[in-house]
């Protein structure tokens, strides 16, 4: 077992982890961790972009507003000012460590902005439609060459470690030798992105399984508005394509949600081809988040399709392949042509806008633990988190935390006497057959009882079997050697836990949770704080 030292260990290597490690000045060393390959995370993913107020017309208060509403009044607003208005800082910075944003046509030394639901400007700035992909790539980069960070790839955090009161750094499994070392730190910094692999259906990769949340729980620390899981109206609707997103950005170019061919129209006339959102909201395809994918829900449920069609097939080929190639090129794949013909979407979980409490530096209630990125919950989503803003979070926080985090290490010494990992369980790792069937049955548990909409009964339903799957994981997690997917299941099932804990403790429906025993917002306007000490 080796013992590694470092003034600031990163785990994950997302827009968060990265930014943070890059904005760290060189004196201090770092350690940035991965559970897969450097770049495998949901920012490698993103496609629509980022938001920021660049045009004349647009304002930061009107950023700042949108953020807000979109919110619905749990959004925290001195940290909804203090990101917005560093957005352009952000940007600036991302551009100077070769981030390549798309330019207009016409005025070249403009960037191209798009719209996206809940945005009353437009006023995201992006890369064609793979965002994500230039920001990771260009930071990754920058990572791989910086004199003060050391990358250690296919490395999976386990747990934290605490001592005297204070976090000094984490047991992590290598992934390689299958040695459990010991990373010692002064600061130590969650940046492991979501958790929607909890749900059967999701866009996010196979990294999302909430490991940060779950650790900071496990150290005590207070998990914020779980109940708020944001799923993304359109991911594109095909047995073969895993997690692929039709970005929003589609619908802020034009993109119409339409009924497909349906066997159960109620009046015997065929639906097929009819827009459906206006009905809904008067914004139809670009309100929030929350509407639409609660408005798709809804008419699946009530047609019964399996899906409903998006089309921007009206718009010229040349600007769809411009724009989209990324979308494009996927579609071909499975046989769609996306200037030609409406694509199959549903919703499918996407963000989770709560997680571990956190300032807008990061700071956690464990002294030398920090929280950014997706991991966290600052209060800038409220109960529903408006598009774009989620890679504007990451690179702010990780710039304010980076500040802090430089403080701290100046002012406390290394950690001494660090325990190393308990080795007496010599078992091997559970049967993967045990372990799948788990993770099916939690993941299937969470899509049917704890998805869209939810009750009082199916919440209910879902605590109990989760209970049971607790259980039996505890057993494994006890008995046996543990391993990537073993570690894995056991901070999805504490995750699922705790969604449906908050759930049941909000007796409303507000945002992106919403209960049909509960159908109204109530007046009292509150986060739901879980801690294990309640
Ligand atoms: P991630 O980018 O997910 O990185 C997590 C990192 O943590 C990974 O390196 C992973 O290996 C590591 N990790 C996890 N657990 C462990 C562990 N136990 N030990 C060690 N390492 C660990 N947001 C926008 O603002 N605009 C968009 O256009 C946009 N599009 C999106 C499209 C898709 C398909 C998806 C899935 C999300 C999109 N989002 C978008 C949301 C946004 O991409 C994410 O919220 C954001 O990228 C999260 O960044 P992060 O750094 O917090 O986490
Ligand atoms: C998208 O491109 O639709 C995703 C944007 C986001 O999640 O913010």
């Amino acid at each position: 077992m080796k013992p590694y030292q470092y003034d600031a260990l990163v785990l994950g290597a997302g827009a968060a982890g990265l930014t943070l490690a890059l904005r760290i000045p060189k004196h201090i060393r770092v350690a940035v961790l991965a559970k897969g390959s450097l770049t495998e995370s949901a920012t490698l993913y993103a496609q629509g972009g980022i938001s920021v107020v660049l045009d004349k017309n647009d304002s930061v208060k009107a950023h700042i507003e949108d953020t807000l509403s979109a919110g619905a009044g749990l959004c925290d607003q001195d940290t909804v000012r203090y990101v917005v208005e560093n957005a352009k800082r952000s940007i600036e910075w991302l551009i100077e460590n070769g981030v390549a944003f798309t330019r207009n046509n016409d005025k070249k030394n403009d960037y191209h902005l798009t719209k996206e639901g809940g945005h009353s400007h437009r006023r995201i700035i992006h890369s064609a439609d793979a965002t994500g992909y230039a920001v990771e790539t260009s930071l990754a980069e920058q990572a791989r060459n910086a004199v003060n960070i050391d990358i250690f790839d296919e490395h999976i955090a386990i747990d934290l470690i605490k001592k005297d009161g204070r976090c000094v750094g984490a047991y992590v499994l290598n992934k390689g030798t299958y040695q459990i070392d010991v990373f010692s730190a002064k600061a130590t910094v969650l940046a492991t992105g979501g958790a929607g692999k909890v749900y059967l259906y999701t866009s996010n990769p196979d990294v999302s399984t909430g490991d940060g949340i779950a650790m900071a729980w496990r150290a005590g620390c207070r998990i914020g508005n779980m109940e708020f899981i944001q799923f993304h109206p359109t991911c594109l609707y095909h047995p073969d394509a895993k997690s692929f997103l039709m970005t929003e950005a589609l619908r802020g170019e034009g993109a119409k949600l339409r009924l497909p061919p349906s066997q159960n129209s109620t009046d015997g006339k065929s639906d097929e081809g009819q827009a459906f959102l206006h009905k809904f909201d008067p914004r139809g395809e670009l309100a929030p988040r929350d509407i639409v994918a609660r408005a798709i829900d809804h008419e699946i449920k009530r047609l019964g399709l399996d899906y409903v069609h998006l089309d921007i097939s009206h718009r010229d080929t040349e600007f769809i392949i411009e724009h989209f190639p990324t979308v494009y090129e996927r579609c071909k794949e499975f046989g769609f042509d996306l200037t030609k013909q409406p694509i199959p979407v549903v919703p499918a979980a996407h963000y989770l806008c709560g997680g571990v409490v956190a300032s807008i530096d990061g700071k956690t209630d464990l002294e030398g633990l920090y929280a950014i990125g997706e991991t966290a919950c600052t209060g800038l989503h409220g109960a529903n988190r408006m598009a774009s803003n989620s890679l504007l979070e990451c690179l702010v926080m990780a710039d304010a935390a980076a500040d802090s985090i430089t403080t701290l290490v100046t002012a406390v010494d290394h950690p001494q006497k660090i325990d190393p990992w308990d080795a007496s369980r010599v078992t091997p790792s559970p049967e993967t057959v045990e372990i799948n069937h788990n993770w099916d049955e939690l993941r299937r548990v969470m899509s049917d009882y704890v998805g869209i909409v939810r009750s009082n009964k199916r919440l209910k339903l879902a605590r109990k079997r989760i209970d049971n799957l607790k259980q039996e994981i505890h057993d494994f997690y006890a008995n046996h050697n543990v391993s990537n997917d073993l570690i894995e299941l056991r901070n999805l099932a504490t995750v699922a836990d705790l969604i449906v804990r908050s759930a049941m403790q909000r007796k409303e429906s507000r945002g992106l949770h919403y209960n049909l025993d509960y159908p109204d917002m109530s007046d009292s306007v509150t986060n739901t704080y879980l801690s294990l000490d309640e």
